[in-house]
């Protein structure tokens, strides 16, 4: 199937970023969110990364301007079901993701192709609650999403082969990568990229080191782009802890234990650059390490 338009469920981080790159490889997007403040601060982040590629000439201006009148935003969850495919890129939680698919699920175009953009949850229990697990997969793109290459595309068991070359020529025509992944806890990149993050947190809760003796010997030692705990408040403390209990639960392997460290800067909010504290502080000019 050709797709032409693309609705994008959520418009944190992820969506944005999911909206912005599908604009600009010249597909219709319509950007839903729960929040009107959501929405706009989402084009805002878009403009602002647009300028950031035109500024350094990866685009024109009038590709710019072309790519932001591709984006238009709703409020309301049932008219991404006149789309093509769906990527839903809500919070993190399986008990959202399940609500989501099951209120669009009425509106939805026989053909519309459901994807998530989960990082870690069974791509085959959330088909399976859907009216069309064969039409359903993962869509797994990496943050920042304008910059990174790679695309995760995970087939539940029931996923057809159409709608996995339907969704391989989307990668295709962004322009990136596709990576295909087995439906197993966390698939692939947060398989490996997790339990590292969750290691550098068990390394700074020993002692062994300070969150800027870790990240700095990740980051020249091991020629990382950035350390590990770095890296973790880029992604969200709250996502990262998501992962390692789906892990956890999902393979039932000790190896898999959220570090308590982790646990407790969740607790408390401090889930990294989003709320502005993590393990490091981004409240004055330069980040200061909270360790
Ligand atoms: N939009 C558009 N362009 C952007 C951008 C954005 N949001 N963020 C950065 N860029 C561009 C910059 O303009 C710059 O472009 P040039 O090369 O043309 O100069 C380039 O990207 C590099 O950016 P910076 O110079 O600002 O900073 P940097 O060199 O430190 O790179 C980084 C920033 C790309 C984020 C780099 O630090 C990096 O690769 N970090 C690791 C990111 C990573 O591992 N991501 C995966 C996380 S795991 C995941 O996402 C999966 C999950 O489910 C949790």
């Amino acid at each position: 199937m050709d797709v032409k338009s693309v609705g994008v469920i959520g418009a944190g981080q992820m969506g944005n970023g999911i909206a912005h790159v599908l604009a600009l490889a010249e597909y219709d997007v319509l950007l839903n969110d729960v929040s009107q403040d959501a929405l706009d601060s989402a084009v805002a982040t878009i403009e602002g990364n647009l300028a950031r590629q035109a500024s350094k000439g990866k685009i024109s201006d009038e590709m710019m301007q072309a790519t932001l009148s591709r984006i238009n935003t709703t409020l309301e969850l049932p008219q991404l079901g006149q789309t093509d495919l769906v990527i839903e890129a809500a919070t993190e939680r399986e008990a959202i993701k399940q609500a989501i698919f099951e209120d669009l699920q009425p509106h939805l175009l026989p053909h519309t192709i459901l994807t998530s953009n989960t990082s870690s949850i069974s791509i085959t229990r959330l088909a399976s609650r859907t009216d069309r697990p064969e039409r359903f997969m993962g869509f797994h793109f990496m943050n920042p999403v304008p910059v990174m290459q790679l695309v995760e595309l995970i087939r539940g068991i029931a996923t057809d082969e159409e709608t996995f070359k339907s969704c391989k020529a989307v990668v295709d025509r962004l322009g990136k990568t596709a990576a295909s992944a087995e439906d197993f806890p966390a698939f692939i990149v947060n398989r490996i990229l997790m339990p590292m993050i969750n290691e550098a947190v068990y390394t700074l809760y020993e002692g062994v080191g300070s969150v800027q003796s870790i990240d700095q010997s990740m980051r020249l030692g091991a020629n990382h782009p950035m350390g590990p705990l770095e890296l973790a408040d880029f992604i969200g403390l709250d996502t990262c802890l998501a992962i390692m209990n789906v892990l956890h639960d999902g393979l039932a392997d000790t190896k898999y234990r959220p570090c308590p460290l982790l646990t407790k800067y969740v607790e408390a909010g401090w889930l990294g650059r989003k709320t502005e504290r993590g393990f490091y502080d981004y409240r004055g000019e330069t980040p200061v390490p909270t360790r």
